[in-house]
């Protein structure tokens, strides 16, 4: 299968003035094909939505992309355009939702009307055609009485519904790809599967490939194709779903399934594996999740494990669980 998005050696960088320059996104491959959900998931800190903001050219000032760095989307490299000839692409044919939608919607704005907005950013057509595309865009996303609800403002919604405007406002250019940033975090077991339900369902309907980023492994089972597992800036291992969730390979996926997240704290820690991510500036050499491993040996230490693939596609960066080194 061709991939529809090719993300090559990614690499990020921030080189603030005077001080050394630190790289939370670091080699980083992988490839969505069309109608594909990928998930990429680990703990906050690991460079998830760096990732997802450099596929669409919105990265914060100061952060920098590798210059072996590729974006391919349908063949052209996003990386290579300018701000104003990547502009066309974001929307329309990759876009993204984020965790919080009250913060992403505006709140003196009638939800209709901001997805009326977006519609004729994309398209020249009447006001009345936008609003009746918005009424059919808020039907597909689940939002009952669509006709009454266009009208309704943001705060008038649960915040689930915010996430289906959030979801409909982002169909709007009828993108290709669709990234979204943990776009359940932020709302109740319950609904979180709802939303999650909806993101299999558009996928499937408009053959949209969606790249799901979350800290939570449990939500990515049963919907995700595939699954990118990524630490300290790099990816650690990637595998058909299916195979991740039966034998997960690396020792921090394995510890990622005994994860609780708590509720106390913005920081999720695994229960099975002690300590945090460290920042970038202060990771560690070797495998970067050496001094958190149960199985690290004197490699590990030493020298970086490659990712290396099986014949099943499941590739792991583990000297110990994958490899030794020569
Ligand atoms: N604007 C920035 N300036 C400097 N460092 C940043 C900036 N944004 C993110 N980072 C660094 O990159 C790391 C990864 O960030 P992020 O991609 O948001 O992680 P995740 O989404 O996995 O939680 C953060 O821990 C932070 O140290
Ligand atoms: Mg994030």
């Amino acid at each position: 299968m061709t991939d529809l998005l090719e993300v090559r050696d990614l690499r990020i960088s921030f080189a603030p003035p005077g001080a050394a320059p630190i790289v939370p996104v670091d080699d980083v491959s992988f490839g969505v094909a069309a109608g594909e959900m990928v998930a990429l998931v680990g703990e906050s800190g690991c460079g998830k939505s760096l990732t997802g903001l450099a596929i669409l050219r919105l990265l914060p000032r100061g952060a920098q992309l590798g210059p072996k760095s590729a974006i391919r989307f349908a063949g052209v490299d996003l990386a290579t355009l300018s701000e104003t000839t990547v502009r066309p692409y974001r929307g329309a044919r990759i876009a993204m939702v984020f965790q919080d939608p009250m913060s992403s919607l505006n709140p003196v704005m009638r939800v209709g009307a901001q997805i009326v907005e977006a519609i004729q950013a994309h398209a020249s057509v009447p006001f009345s055609t936008a609003r009746a595309r918005a009424i059919a865009l808020l039907a597909e996303v689940g939002i009952a009485d669509p006709a009454d609800r266009v009208d309704a403002w943001p705060h008038q919604l649960s915040g689930g519904m915010r996430q289906r405007v959030m979801l409909a406002i982002a169909l709007a250019g009828e993108p290709d790809v669709l990234i979204a940033d943990e776009p359940t975090t932020a709302l109740d077991v319950t609904v979180q599967a709802q939303i999650l339900e909806l993101l299999d369902t558009l996928r499937r309907t408009r053959q949209m490939a969606v790249l799901l980023i979350t800290h939570d492994l449990g939500i990515v089972a049963g919907r995700a194709d595939r699954v990118l597992v990524m630490y300290a800036g790099r990816i650690v291992e990637s595998a058909p779903a299916s195979t991740l969730f039966a034998a997960p390979q690396h020792p921090y996926t394995r510890g990622l399934f005994g994860s609780i997240p708590r509720l106390d704290g913005p920081v999720e820690r695994l229960a099975s594996i002690a300590g945090v991510v460290p920042p970038p500036g202060q990771w560690p050499s070797g495998c970067r999740f050496h001094p958190r491993c149960p199985l690290a040996v004197a490699a590990c230490v030493a020298t970086r494990p490659p990712l290396v693939a099986d014949t099943a596609a499941h590739a792991t960066a583990c000297w110990v669980t994958a490899g030794s080194p020569t």
